[in-house]
């Protein structure tokens, strides 16, 4: 009996489904009270060189005050040629070595859960890693060689957003046809495709001709985490302070090389470079906001930025269903409260929801299809919750065909029903 693993290595979460006799089934990744069908895709390094990945990762660095390192949205990094390695308490991590922890841990639940070992896995890519070839082709070798270092020997690619159509089929009766738009909108990108689908039609072999159109972009959920912070909360880290430089009598802002890299949390560790931390340090000779500039130093010493933008996640999924959140953090004698209302999230994130309405126009017009030959809008992924995105598909398509299931488990789901496709 051959069984295949499918497994959805996300930005933000992670998730096992097992093909077997078949069938798919979706498995729990996570035990425990977080337990269930996903996991963080985080890890955590402990001074004392322990490993952590999960749950356990968030567990054990809040146990040990955050001492060690935090590595989260790792997958931004697949198509990043100049990350080669990284040094954590004296150990080289590829970025390849780092994805195997986390695929390790999943494959041995899997393994776990079916009793014997699994060699095979389909495992989800978005359609572009990145724009540029060599990179993306980079970004997919990558995650394979994970996959082999973490005990697979028959690795299979699916784009993310074929997979959802899958689990989408399965759910139509026998012989129902249908063209969908599918989107899929996660922690790091927004991937879409426009896909021929029949419901009974599970395990056919070659679904390429099926596909009508792909595309994708890396604007999703991490974005507007970054522009909360830039447009609500990066003043409490010197966005606006201002320092005048040696022997000069000007005021100039803080570098936006260290203001932006603020706003991508996985980036903030680089902050930690001498150099920076002596720019910063100069510039709070002369600052007229010692408070943001003292601020800026404690979240690049203390690492503190996994929970700020926790409290600006949690605000920004509360826009989802309610007009008004608030951001509320506090560590030691900080303390953000900003509110924010879903029109102003909509305002600030103006451009990044113009680039995905362009892209979603692409992807119609190469589809070559009209609008009103697409049977169904089918959404899936976390971030497919934020109504405004909703809006752009009710909008080119009409509500009554927006279809929103299984936000975190369709692609999973979909990954395992692939199985058959390749083996
Ligand atoms: N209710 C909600 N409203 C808005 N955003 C949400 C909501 N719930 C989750 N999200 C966002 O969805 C994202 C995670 O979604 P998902 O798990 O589908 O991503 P992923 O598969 O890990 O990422 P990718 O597919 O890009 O690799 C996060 O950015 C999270 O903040
Ligand atoms: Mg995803």
């Amino acid at each position: 009996m051959q069984i295949v693993f499918g497994i959805d290595f996300g930005t933000t979460n992670s998730a096992l489904s097992v093909y077997r006799n078949g069938a798919v089934e979706v498995v729990a990744v996570e035990t425990g009270e977080s337990g269930g069908e996903l996991m963080r895709s985080v890890l955590y390094f402990s001074e004392d060189n322990g490993i952590h990945a999960g749950s356990e990762a968030i567990r054990q660095y809040v146990e040990e005050g955050a001492t060690g390192r935090f590595m989260q949205s790792i997958k931004t990094f697949l198509p990043n040629s100049s990350f080669v390695t990284t040094e954590l308490f004296g150990r080289r991590y590829g970025i390849d070595d780092l994805i195997t922890i986390i695929l390790k841990k999943i494959k041995a639940r899997g393994e776990l859960h079916v009793g014997c070992p699994v060699e095979s896995v389909v495992l989800g890519r978005p359609v572009l890693f990145s724009t540029d070839p060599a990179k993306d082709a980079l970004a997919q070798q990558r995650l394979e060689s994970a996959a082999r270092k973490a005990g697979f020997r028959n690795i299979w690619f699916q784009y993310e957003p074929v997979a959802a159509a899958l689990a989408f089929e399965e759910t139509l009766p026998p012989g129902e046809e249908r063209t969908v738009f599918i989107g899929d909108f996660g922690g790091g990108t927004s991937d879409f495709s426009i896909i021929r689908v029949k419901g009974g039609e599970f395990a056919r072999p070659d679904r390429r001709s099926d596909i009508l159109s792909l595309g994708g972009l890396y604007v999703a959920g991490d974005k507007f985490d970054s522009q909360i912070m830039w447009d609500k909360v990066a003043q409490h880290f010197g966005r606006h302070a201002r320092y005048k430089s040696m022997g000069k009598e000007e005021w100039v802002t803080v570098p936006k090389s260290i203001t932006y890299t603020l706003c991508q949390w996985h980036r903030i560790p680089q902050l930690r470079a001498r150099k920076t931390r002596e720019q910063i340090r100069a510039m709070k000779g002369t600052t007229d906001d010692l408070r943001a500039m003292e601020q800026l130093e404690n979240i690049i010493d203390d690492n503190f930025g996994f929970f700020l933008f926790r409290s600006i996640e949690q605000a920004k999924c509360e826009l989802s269903h309610q007009e008004e959140s608030l951001i509320s953090f506090t560590e030691r004698d900080l303390c953000i409260n900003e509110e924010l209302t879903r029109g102003e999230f909509e305002a600030i994130n103006g451009a990044n929801f113009t680039q995905i309405a362009e892209c979603i126009d692409g992807v119609i017009a190469r589809s070559g299809l009209a609008p009103d030959q697409i049977d169904t809008v089918f959404l899936t992924g976390g971030t497919s919750r934020i109504p405004h995105i909703q809006a752009l598909f009710a909008r080119r398509f009409g509500l009554e065909k927006l279809e929103n299931r299984d936000a975190f488990t369709s692609v999973v789901h979909g990954l395992g029903s692939s199985a058959p496709l390749f083996v």
